[in-house]
């Protein structure tokens, strides 16, 4: 039987996931995963390095074939993704670069897209003179862009500094509230999934199996130190019980 609202949440049943290796054998990638989001529910996927968390957005957006299980995307279906690389075109401007990927987009949410991650300078700039931190928010302007039901985010501030990742949460954090985008984020960081995470999804290594599905049920602004200690001891327990 399916609840009212069923079309409207991420749902994924992946029961296997193999991809070929160069040696023509297959490796199984991921085992047992099932979760699913409610709409504008924030989704934090934690687990060790090589145990598959790319591939199971690449598998979510439909980039890698599911062996076994299925994946349902909300009703809408459209889908924002933002690579742990960039990936912008190096001929095109910042505009253009988010332009290309959302033709449908007025003018009036590009401004308040490219206000939102500070970029509003920087709209004539090409790739190559950009800094790391500012290609990272022309990829999340871009998935924002394209009005995601869906916005699947890889690991978007790894290697950045201390103060650029904490601004730069902020203002993911404020577009996703603002419009409510159901958002799968992937991050190495504890801190940062029970910083943005409506729920933290805790991944076994390779093959991938869902251990642990952690509501965090504090407002995201009165998450304090002893909350989040809290929440950080059972997380950092389902993480050694691998
Ligand atoms: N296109 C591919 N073909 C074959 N094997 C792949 C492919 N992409 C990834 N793999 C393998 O799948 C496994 C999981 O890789 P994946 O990139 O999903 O891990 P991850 O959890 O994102 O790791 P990290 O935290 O280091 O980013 C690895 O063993 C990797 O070698
Ligand atoms: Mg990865």
């Amino acid at each position: 039987m399916s609840r009212a609202g069923d079309s409207d949440r991420l749902e994924v049943a992946l029961e296997c996931l193999s991809l070929p290796q160069t040696s023509g054998a297959a490796r199984q990638i991921l085992a047992d995963v099932g979760f699913s989001l409610a709409p504008g529910e924030v989704g934090a996927l934690i687990g060790p390095s090589g145990c598959g968390k790319t591939t199971l957005l690449r598998a979510i957006a439909g980039l890698v074939g599911v062996t076994q299980g299925r994946v349902r995307l909300p009703s809408g279906g459209r889908l924002g993704f933002v690579f742990q690389e960039p990936r912008l075109l190096p001929w095109r401007d910042v505009e253009t670069n988010v332009r290309l990927a959302a033709p449908d987009a007025n003018d009036g949410d590009l401004d308040a897209i490219f206000t939102a991650l500070g970029l509003s300078d920087h709209r004539r700039d090409f790739p190559a003179s950009l800094s790391l931190g500012l290609a990272r928010r022309v990829a999340i302007a871009r998935a924002f862009a394209i009005r995601p039901d869906i916005l699947l985010l890889d690991e978007p501030f790894v290697s950045l500094d201390t103060a650029l990742t904490l601004r730069l949460r902020q203002e993911l954090m404020g577009l996703i509230e603002a419009r409510s985008v159901t958002s799968l984020i992937v991050t190495h960081s504890v801190d940062e999934a029970i910083a943005l995470a409506d729920r933290v999804l805790i991944l076994s290594s390779r093959p991938a199996r869902l251990i642990a599905d952690v509501p965090i049920p504090t407002p995201r602004r009165e998450r304090d130190g002893s909350r989040i200690a809290r929440v950080e001891v059972e997380i950092a327990g389902h993480l050694s019980a691998d």
